[in-house]
């Protein structure tokens, strides 16, 4: 695990493809149905998938959202596979896009005897107050999102100016085997599953103005846990 302050310059990738990259125009994005189809027709192998998962990613759920205190918002929560690593004196709610996932994502609450909440809901329009959760956590999320900068600033907006945006997200290897196959393959996945596979998510988190306070990085570079604040500005920048 690599540890990087905030002051640390990120990663640069060149070479990126259009289709990954987040300032290309919206023409070229998934749109929020075709992100709900595609889901529809994962849901199931995510399902069947969920130990697996649990496998490669746990420990750093685990990590990221074993610290998350008190009332905290989990956008895009996909099947609930964050749920299970929250403290139990955290107050659950989940929102996810795909109704499918929303259900499993309600099932896992009851298999694990954890009181909460799921709602069907954009990530880039959440229906929630200002400043309502002590915590807000995402884990592979803003490759999907379809605007990722709104999202997050839709993050920051119902985020205490005293809590914390923590993420846990996927980005392009620094091992060259690894990172030029992410390369290769991007398109493609993007197509089949909606996600940037070589997205660099600091930069994202940057550029959508919220202030990183922390950020490691594991497995060949390739998973970012990301500790945020809403930035100062955020007021001004959710207004825009
Ligand atoms: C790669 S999955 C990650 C799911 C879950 N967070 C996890 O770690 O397993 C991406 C999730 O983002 C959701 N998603 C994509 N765009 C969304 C949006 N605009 N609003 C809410 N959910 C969205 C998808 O439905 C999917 O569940």
């Amino acid at each position: 695990m690599t540890r990087q302050s905030r002051h640390d310059t990120t990663h640069s990738h060149s070479g990126e493809s259009k289709r990954h990259d987040t300032t290309s125009s919206a023409d070229d994005r998934m749109t929020l149905q075709d992100i709900q189809e595609v889901y529809a027709r994962n849901a199931k192998w995510i399902d069947r998938l969920s130990w697996l998962d649990r496998c490669l990613t746990g420990r750093h759920r685990r990590c990221q959202f074993g610290r998350a205190a008190g009332r905290v918002l989990d956008v895009a929560c996909g099947a609930g596979a964050n749920f299970r690593y929250l403290p139990d004196s955290s107050e659950i709610v989940g929102i996810d896009i795909s109704e499918p996932l929303v259900e499993q994502a309600r099932a896992e609450l009851e298999t694990l005897g954890r009181s909460g909440t799921v709602e069907q809901m954009d990530a880039q329009n959440l229906g929630f107050a200002d400043n309502s959760f002590e915590t807000v956590i995402s884990s592979f999320s803003t490759c999907t999102f379809p605007d990722p900068k709104i999202a997050l600033r839709e993050m920051a907006r119902v985020c205490q100016s005293d809590g914390r945006i923590l993420l846990l997200e996927h980005g392009l290897s620094n091992n060259p085997l690894i990172g030029r196959y992410q390369e290769w393959r991007a398109d493609a996945h993007y197509e089949q599953s909606g996600c940037r596979l070589t997205q660099e998510p600091v930069e994202v988190v940057r550029r959508a103005g919220l202030s990183v306070e922390e950020f490691e990085t594991a497995q060949f570079g390739r998973i970012r846990r990301i500790t945020c604040t809403g930035g100062d500005d955020n007021q001004q920048r959710t207004s825009q």
